[in-house]
């Protein structure tokens, strides 16, 4: 038996290097070939007239003390009353203490922040005392926008995460500021700059239309509660790409109605892997779909790509492609879930469910830090239809079998999949991913 198990170990290893390396000229075909680069509508934003405005004429010391709110207030409404396009600097070397902060369009210009120092956040969270305690750096309503620079932006997260009741169960469980919110923005570019130790999560789309977010380096410590990295919530035509993500909750998360979202080029963990979800909680109607992950590695994480629904909800988690992810010592690599429940209580199963149809995992290589490395937990009243496997293999990090679990889940498979195909067959083959290619939506984000 022992002998057999190594051999199979063996087996494993010798197919790990067969089918990683054509995966890896797979991915970096695939960066260029599927997807167009949203530069078109951009590039065009070469100035006739720049015009430039420095955080530190209108008031800010950027010595990291003094508080310079007043001075970004300032500089952002002269900017936005501007026509044209306008650069707002914060300088490199400063440091620029801001506190809870609303930042509001409708704008003339269109604005870029050129953020090459650091802002950073008031550490002690009694400062946000009378004030709503979910944001710091807060925009909203303005179209075209862009954040870039390469410097920093420091959510000083420390105080909030020990006071967080899942650090230490006897504090009370209350909201704490996600670092960056834009809500209702349009044309939105964010791209070139550090997040680090946000207060929860570090950056979040709610309700904006065409965002590209690349070249971010997303880091807080693996224990930091609620730090997520990215959260796309009611937002349609997004690109995430060329990014890392490090932090102590999901590197990306796609939740309420969201559509036409491209995450591209994606180094991810530790950290709680690419959640679609979760929906349907308190029986709402959810949309999420059309969402592609092409080209992630996930080392470290608690799952790796994942949809989760609860019990009760309605609406659905459809079209969604995840291709070419590589992922070393994740748990529960490959993850639907209907039954998700993180209340205190268990949750009861009920009669309607967030309908999860049309889902393709399409070269997904590894190893997985638990045997089950693939997991498709349907719900009773509304199994998951059209799922499709291709290209699959996962072997546990400390060798052994991998298991595959499927429960009311319906699809095919093609290709090589390890842990072997669970699905129910489903009539009809199709490729899930031919969508992708013919959709127009996706290449004009
Ligand atoms: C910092 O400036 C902002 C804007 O003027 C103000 O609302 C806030 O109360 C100030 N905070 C402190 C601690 O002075
Ligand atoms: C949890 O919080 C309580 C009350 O604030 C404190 O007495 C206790 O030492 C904390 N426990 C840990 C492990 O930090
Ligand atoms: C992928 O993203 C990383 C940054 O995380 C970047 O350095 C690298 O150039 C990107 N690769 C491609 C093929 O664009
Ligand atoms: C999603 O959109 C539908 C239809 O527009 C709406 O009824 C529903 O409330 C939305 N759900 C959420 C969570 O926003
Ligand atoms: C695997 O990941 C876990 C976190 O999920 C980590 O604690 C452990 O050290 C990792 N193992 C290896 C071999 O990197
Ligand atoms: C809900 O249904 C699933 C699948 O039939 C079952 O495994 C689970 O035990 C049920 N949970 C409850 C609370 O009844
Ligand atoms: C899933 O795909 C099938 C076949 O292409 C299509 O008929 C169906 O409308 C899709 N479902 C959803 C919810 O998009």
């Amino acid at each position: 038996m022992k002998n057999l198990a190594y051999a199979t170990f063996i087996i494993i290893f010798v197919h790990i290097n067969i089918l990683v390396s054509p995966y890896l000229i797979h991915a970096e075909q695939g960066f260029d070939s599927v997807i167009q680069l949203p530069h078109s509508g951009f590039s065009r934003t070469r100035p006739r007239s720049k015009r430039v405005l420095s955080v530190g004429d209108y008031g800010a010391k950027g010595d990291g003390l003094h508080n310079d709110t007043e001075a970004f207030l300032e500089v952002w409404k002269i900017a936005c009353s501007l026509s044209g396009f306008i650069n707002v600097l914060f300088p490199h070397g400063k440091t620029f203490l801001v506190h809870p902060i609303d930042i509001g369009g409708p704008c003339q210009s269109k604005i870029t922040l050129r953020i090459s120092g650091i802002i950073v956040a008031p550490e002690d969270p009694v400062v946000w005392h009378g004030l709503n305690q979910r944001k710091w750096l807060y925009f909203h309503g303005v179209n075209h926008l862009t954040l870039d620079g390469g410097g920093g932006i420091n959510g000083m997260g420390q105080e909030w995460w020990a006071r967080s009741c899942k650090i230490n169960s006897t504090n009370p469980c209350h909201p704490a500021p996600t670092a960056l919110t834009f809500h209702k923005c349009k044309n939105l570019r964010v791209r070139n700059l550090m997040l680090l130790n946000s207060q929860q999560m570090h950056m979040a789309f709610t309700g904006c239309i065409r965002v590209v977010a690349s070249h971010l380096k997303v880091l807080a410590p693996a224990s930091s509660p609620n730090t997520d990295g990215i959260h796309i919530s009611a937002t349609k035509s997004v690109e995430i790409r060329d990014s890392l993500i490090r932090t102590g909750d999901d590197c990306i998360s796609i939740v309420r109605n969201s559509s036409r979202i491209l995450i591209r080029n994606i180094t991810c963990g530790p950290g709680h892997g690419i959640s679609i979800g979760s929906l349907g909680k308190s029986k709402k109607w959810e949309k999420v779909q059309n969402v592609v992950v092409n080209g992630a590695y996930l080392f470290n994480t608690n799952n790796g790509v994942r949809i989760k629904t609860w019990q009760g909800g309605s609406g659905f988690a459809s079209k969604i492609t995840f291709q070419n992810i590589l992922m070393e010592n994740v748990s529960n690599p490959i993850i639907i879930d209907q039954y998700y429940c993180d209340s205190r209580h268990p949750c009861k199963n009920q009669s309607s469910a967030v309908k999860v149809e049309n889902i393709s995992f399409i070269d997904i290589q590894g190893t997985s830090a638990t045997e089950e490395a693939i997991k498709l937990d349907c719900s009773d009243t509304s199994p998951c239809e059209r799922l499709y496997l291709e290209n699959i293999f996962l072997v546990p990090c400390y060798g052994g079998y991998a298991t595959s679990y499927c429960w009311q889940a319906y699809g095919s498979a093609r290709g090589f999949v390890y842990p072997p195909n669970c699905l129910s067959s489903s009539n009809g083959f199709i490729r899930q991913n031919e969508w992708l290619e013919s959709n127009p939506a996706i290449h004009s984000v």
